[in-house]
């Protein structure tokens, strides 16, 4: 099948005057500027297939928003190709924006001063959607999101979450086959969190709509993503299964086990002890070594036990660990 999105090669450079010091520099500086290149995004390629929900991640200036503004045609790519739905995504911007949506975390895409109910069918008459269709996804996206304590403030006055919500809605309206968000739970507490990701995971499963998905927030991407694609300083690391990444370089797994009574000591083969409260237990074993459902056979056949639980080595520090060891530099063969 036909990628709806294919990215080949893609570069984006930006040359910025180099700063000089002290008064001679200022002045040099005016009669010969001097430029330095910074290569945002560095030679990338990929593939996604319609209906995909994939999560783009890489620490701070890796160059994911330059790829999400190139992919939304606010930037023109410095070489490179990206094909978007048969579209080449800046030279076509007006067609093309009427198919695809957008959402920046970090600002509205809503008129500051305007109610959001009032932003909403402005931009029914810019996409000229059918007030059939605009009726029954506004009927959808206000129940979806709680759209109404707030459908009447001024953008302005809400709060980010909120914004968020009546963003999200203004990206959808028009039925978009594609959906791109850079950072959407950015500044969110816990639950207004969660309340985005299901509008995520309902507009990709119910909808059948395409998903990037910038964030830092990795619980975003654990419950919504199985695939990821890593980047820094502008080159791709790694394209795959998040559940690669948590194998290969998440460490140990643990498994919690209450006794029934208390062991002075509860050895058990392919597991070490790592801990050790009263009656509780905590082993660590790897995954490559016995498979957690052996470790418990074996376990119970040895001691009465009352409850167990295991662990899986969490992900956000499985990525700090990626990203500050530079786990997946030359790793980039492992990850097909
Ligand atoms: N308009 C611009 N002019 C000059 N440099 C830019 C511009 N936009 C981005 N950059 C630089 O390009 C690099 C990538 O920036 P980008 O915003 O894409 O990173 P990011 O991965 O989104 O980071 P973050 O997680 O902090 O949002 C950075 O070094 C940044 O300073
Ligand atoms: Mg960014």
């Amino acid at each position: 099948m036909t990628p709806i999105i294919r990215v080949h090669h893609l570069h984006k450079h930006f040359r910025l005057t180099r700063n000089r010091h002290g008064l001679l520099g200022a002045v040099r500086g005016l009669i010969a500027p001097e430029y330095r290149t910074v290569r945002a995004v560095d030679g990338i390629s990929f593939d996604l297939a319609r209906g995909e929900l994939v999560g783009y991640l890489g620490p701070n200036g890796a160059g994911k928003s330059t790829t999400i503004k190139m992919l939304a045609g606010l930037l023109v790519p410095t070489s490179g190709e990206i094909v978007v739905n048969g579209h080449v995504p800046w030279r076509e911007r007006q067609a093309y924006v009427a198919r695809i949506g957008a959402v920046f975390g970090q600002r509205t895409t809503l008129w500051w001063d305007l109610p959001v109910s009032e932003s909403l069918d402005l931009l029914q008459h810019i996409y000229k959607i059918p007030a059939q269709q605009f009726q029954r996804n506004l009927d959808e996206f206000r129940q979806l999101l709680g759209l109404d304590a707030f459908i009447n403030t001024p953008v302005r006055a809400l709060s980010l979450g909120q914004r968020m919500r009546a963003d999200l809605c203004a990206a959808l309206l028009h039925d978009p086959d594609l959906l791109f968000l850079d950072e959407p739970t950015i500044g969110l507490d816990v639950v207004a969190k969660e309340r985005i990701r299901q509008f995520i995971q309902h507009v990709n499963r119910v909808r059948g709509t395409t998903v990037i998905l910038t964030t830092h927030d990795l619980s975003d991407v654990e419950k919504l993503c199985e695939r990821v694609m890593i980047i820094d300083h502008g080159r791709l690391l790694y394209d795959g299964k998040l559940e690669f990444l948590r194998e290969k370089f998440g460490g140990k797994r643990q498994l919690v086990v209450d006794f029934a009574e208390n062991y002075s000591d509860a050895p058990v083969d392919g597991a070490e002890i790592a801990g050790r409260d009263g009656n509780r237990v905590t082993y660590e074993f790897e995954r490559r070594v016995i498979a957690a459902s052996e470790l418990i056979g074996r376990l119970s056949s040895q001691y009465r036990i009352n409850d167990l639980e295991v662990r899986e080595p969490d992900i956000e520090s499985t990525i700090r660990r990626i990203y500050e060891e530079k786990l997946l530099e030359n790793a980039s063969d492992a990850a097909n």
